[in-house]
């Protein structure tokens, strides 16, 4: 199996650890039939792809046997923004999709232990054509049942159809809410696509909260839909009252 390495694998302070434990407890516990999960939100930036890549870290280190699937074929971001590095060229689901390369020759197994990745490979103007084909259900199914969780990292429901499109395949979501940002009647629209697509929304987590502009440092919350207990987190360094001290990072 090829080799991936995750050169710029970010790590979550204390509360952010807690948080992503949280989660994931939620998440095993919502039954071990669930094991195909599409994480999405309603616009681009709000942290999908950061939440997911530390979602599939946590069940990992718990001794599951993880892939994670970038699915935002029109515009994936993740090998760059993680600094995912392999030798030659990189083939992923869009090979797969289109009938290049077997399900094997796409799957990368990487440096964190339990961890496979199956990158977008390249991307592409009309996805909803291939994520349509029954290759795509095939290679959950195959997934499915070689390991403990399948998570698709997809691009934001409200912009594109390809999300809904892959929820229809998964056993359910778990939705991103960049707290002050998303409006509510989008995530209400996005809950409802999905849901029309036959995809229950397992939880939602409510990202990228200052501790500084809620008094509690933490606390549950049952609005919204979530079967979850929504999570307000961040990671140390985040945003708002040190959002310059993330930036100097390069974000
Ligand atoms: N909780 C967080 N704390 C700090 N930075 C975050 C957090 N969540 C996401 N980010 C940052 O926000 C940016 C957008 O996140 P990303 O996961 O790429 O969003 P999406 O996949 O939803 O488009 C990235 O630079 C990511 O590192
Ligand atoms: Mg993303």
């Amino acid at each position: 199996m090829k080799k991936a390495v995750i050169r710029n694998n970010e790590e979550l302070d204390y509360s952010g650890t807690e948080a992503m434990n949280t989660i994931c407890s939620n998440l095993i516990f919502s039954g071990h039939q669930i094991k195909k999960i599409v994480t999405t939100s309603c616009t681009a930036g709000e942290g999908k792809s950061f939440l997911t890549l530390q979602m599939v870290q946590n069940l990992a280190r718990r001794g599951n046997r993880v892939i994670l699937v970038d699915a935002d074929l029109r515009r994936s971001y993740l090998i760059r923004r993680y600094s995912i590095e392999t030798e030659g060229e990189w083939r992923g689901l869009a090979h797969y999709l289109a009938g290049y390369d077997e399900l094997s020759d796409v799957i990368y197994e990487t440096d964190v232990p339990n961890v496979h990745f199956i990158p977008t490979g390249r991307d592409v103007a009309n996805p909803v054509q291939l994520i349509d084909s029954p290759l795509f259900a095939q290679m959950l199914e195959s997934l499915a049942r070689s390991y403990d969780y399948v998570l698709i990292d997809a691009p934001p429901v409200g912009l594109v159809i390809d999300a809904a499109e892959i929820a229809k395949y998964c056993d359910g979501a778990v939705f991103t809410i960049e707290y002050n940002k998303t409006r509510r009647r989008d995530v209400i629209d996005g809950k409802k696509q999905l849901e029309q697509a036959g995809c229950p929304v397992l939880g939602c987590i409510l990202n990228k909260v200052t501790f500084e502009t809620i008094s509690a440092k933490k606390y549950y919350n049952k609005s919204y839909y979530s079967h979850y207990n929504s999570e307000y987190y961040r990671r140390e360094g985040g945003h708002g009252k040190n959002a310059s001290a993330s930036s100097s990072k390069g974000r």
